[in-house]
């Protein structure tokens, strides 16, 4: 009987029919989809701190006013995923608990400093770029409630990288110290962004069945490519250098070829050893410790509401 549930399973999939909460699904599945969708709202959680450390020294009311909204763009967004994730079975509480504890993954790409404006101006361009690039194809994802929330995350995304592209475009023409900075966030930004879109595809532990199933639409490998298609010529127009001797056009295939990435700086970073690791867990750790008064509050208020509602 499993057989046949799994073969109509498919069928569906195949089909491009959605999957939703209720419906029958391969526990594989279900598996993969709470860790991928899991680890992003993780990701989008813990990406607001290399930003939100800029707020307060934004250097215009402007720029303060995007950066703010941004930041709280990231932090609904980890709410809807989450709320994606709990559709499949679990509570969010288990959830936060694995990011505390260090079990579950969030994106590589958080644990890197933000020492300068312009790294804001790099993340909203180049990681929010690569974002984007991984994630429409997820609009398009075979789990029903993970495809919907997908659809306006992209669009709030999409705001974020034209902030910060915006940004790099307003420093790079600026005075020489400001273009300086905009090609020192680069050149820090770059390899750690390529690195986001995963190990490359033959050592992809998940990519062929979550293509089958339809999670995935295209490679780690193949968006890479995509995201480095599309970022050169926009680098060329800021008059910044990507920092890659080896990156040159090939008129042949259509395509950028690029150097050799660093693979054992991501899986450092993946072990918890990246520079900023232990100090994002750690504050994540105080921000949940810190808002424990808040959720007491919310469940005594609840209780109330529900003893009034009996009387
Ligand atoms: N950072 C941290 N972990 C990563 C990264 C990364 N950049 N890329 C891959 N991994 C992990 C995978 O989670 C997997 O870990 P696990 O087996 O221990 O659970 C392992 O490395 C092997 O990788 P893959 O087999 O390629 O894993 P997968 O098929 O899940 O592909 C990918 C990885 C592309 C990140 C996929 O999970 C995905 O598309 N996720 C949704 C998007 C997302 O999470 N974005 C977060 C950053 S964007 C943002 O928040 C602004």
């Amino acid at each position: 009987q499993e057989a046949a549930l799994q073969g109509r399973f498919q069928e569906r999939v195949d089909a491009e029919e959605k999957i939703e909460p209720r419906d029958w699904m391969p526990e594989g599945y279900r598996r993969t989809l709470v860790r991928q969708i899991s680890q992003h709202a993780h990701s989008e959680i813990v990406g607001m701190l290399p930003e939100g450390n800029w707020i307060t020294r934004a250097p215009t009311l402007r720029r303060k006013v995007a950066l703010l909204a941004k930041v709280q763009d990231e932090g609904g967004h980890g709410l809807y995923l989450y709320s994606a994730a709990e559709t499949l079975g679990v509570s969010r509480d288990e959830l936060v608990g694995q990011l505390l504890s260090g079990k579950a993954k969030y994106s590589s790409i958080f644990n890197y400093p933000t020492p300068t404006w312009a790294d804001i101006g790099a993340i909203g361009w180049l990681v929010d770029g690569a974002a984007i690039m991984n994630q429409v194809p997820l609009c398009r994802c075979s789990y029903g409630p993970y495809a919907r929330a997908m659809v306006r995350i992209c669009r709030e995304e999409s705001f974020h990288q034209r902030q910060g592209y915006e940004l790099m475009l307003a420093l790079a023409q600026g005075t020489a110290e400001q273009k300086r900075m905009a090609q020192d966030a680069l050149n820090r930004w770059w390899w750690p962004s390529l690195m986001m879109f995963g190990p490359s595809d033959d050592q992809s532990a998940h990519s062929a069945q979550n293509m089958a199933w339809k999670i995935k639409r295209f490679s780690n490998d193949e968006l890479r490519q995509r995201f480095v298609d599309a970022t050169v010529p926009q680098a060329e127009f800021l008059g910044l250098t990507i920092p890659d001797p080896e990156l040159r056009f090939n008129a042949e295939t259509g395509h950028y070829e690029f150097g050799a990435i660093d693979w054992t700086e991501f899986n450092e970073i993946l072990k918890g050893n990246g520079p900023c690791n232990r100090e994002r867990i750690e504050a994540r750790r105080k921000a949940w410790d810190d808002g424990a008064w808040v959720r007491e509050a919310a469940v005594a208020h609840a209780a109330k509401r529900k003893q009034r509602a009996m009387k």
